[in-house]
């Protein structure tokens, strides 16, 4: 199909530009800003991926035009089956219908058991990475070869209570780790203080294996604890009530990667 060609063209140059923050409007060019977003992660700044999770359904694509216009750089689609966590959000038409109001990175955090029997069929329907949970497969090497066949850039993801360390083997083979800071399950709650010091540790233990994977941290992010958690090493920030809870949330996007670059530069 057309959108799974366009994953494997080759980036021109004119499309290359869109990481530098020039908007790009075209949903075929997107493969091409996610490979761009993704190999300038260290030198480029900090993202901030607004949750849907938050958005007012009722208009959900009035809030995608939103984040489409706004300074984040993702947008982050959580979907949940019920039976991982204990909440059921959405799937696939949900998804293509916002992957047909943004050419932005589609970035879709899958809280579902067994992600190996739908890995393919989320990157199918337009998301640019895929990122699954470590607790919920046996295969997590299965679920990253997967993903990557159909053309997705692949995550893992922990809970608060599960170690950086069980990611030692396989970090290597992950485009990007996603940090929980919360429960995953639902928006809206606080902030676990201890995150910060496991992406400090998953930073560290990164560096040691000479890999540069990129650190999504996802749960209570505010401007009060992003800048904590940047200077920790974490690269993505995902934002759900920060952004679609304040009046103007635009503007909370611009703010919070304001306040994220601002920390990268002191770290
Ligand atoms: C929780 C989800 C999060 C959530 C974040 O399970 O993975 O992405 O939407 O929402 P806030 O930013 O409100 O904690
Ligand atoms: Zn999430």
């Amino acid at each position: 199909n057309r959108h799974s060609e366009s994953r494997t063209a080759t980036p021109n140059p004119k499309t290359r530009v869109c990481g530098d923050g020039i908007p790009l409007r075209s949903v075929e060019n997107c493969r091409e800003m996610t490979i761009f977003v993704v190999s300038n992660i260290r030198t480029m700044n900090r993202i901030v991926a607004p949750s849907m999770l938050s958005a007012d359904f009722g208009h959900l694509e009035r809030d995608t035009q939103m984040v489409d216009r706004s300074a984040a750089e993702w947008v982050h689609i959580d979907v949940m089956d019920g039976v991982f966590v204990p909440n059921i959000s959405f799937g696939f038409p949900v998804l293509k219908a916002i992957r047909k109001v943004t050419a932005k990175c589609l970035d879709v955090h899958l809280m579902i058991v067994e992600p190996e029997r739908y890995v393919a069929r989320f990157a199918e329907a337009g998301a640019d990475i895929v990122t699954f949970h470590y607790e919920a497969t046996y295969d997590p090497r299965g679920c990253i070869e997967m993903i990557r066949k159909a053309g997705a850039k692949a995550g893992v993801s922990i809970k608060p209570a599960t170690s950086v360390e069980v990611l030692r083997d396989i970090l290597p083979l992950v485009d990007l780790v996603l940090v929980m800071s919360v429960e995953p399950g639902f928006g809206g709650q606080s902030f676990i203080p201890a995150s910060t010091g496991k992406i400090r540790a998953l930073r560290a233990m990164a560096r040691e294996l000479g890999l540069q994977t990129i650190i999504e941290v996802d749960g209570g992010i505010s401007s009060k604890n992003i800048a904590e958690v940047v200077k920790a090493g974490a690269n993505v920030l995902v934002a759900g009530s920060a952004v679609f809870k304040s009046e103007d949330p635009a503007a909370e996007v611009a703010l919070l990667q304001k306040l994220g670059n601002e920390a990268a530069q002191e770290a």
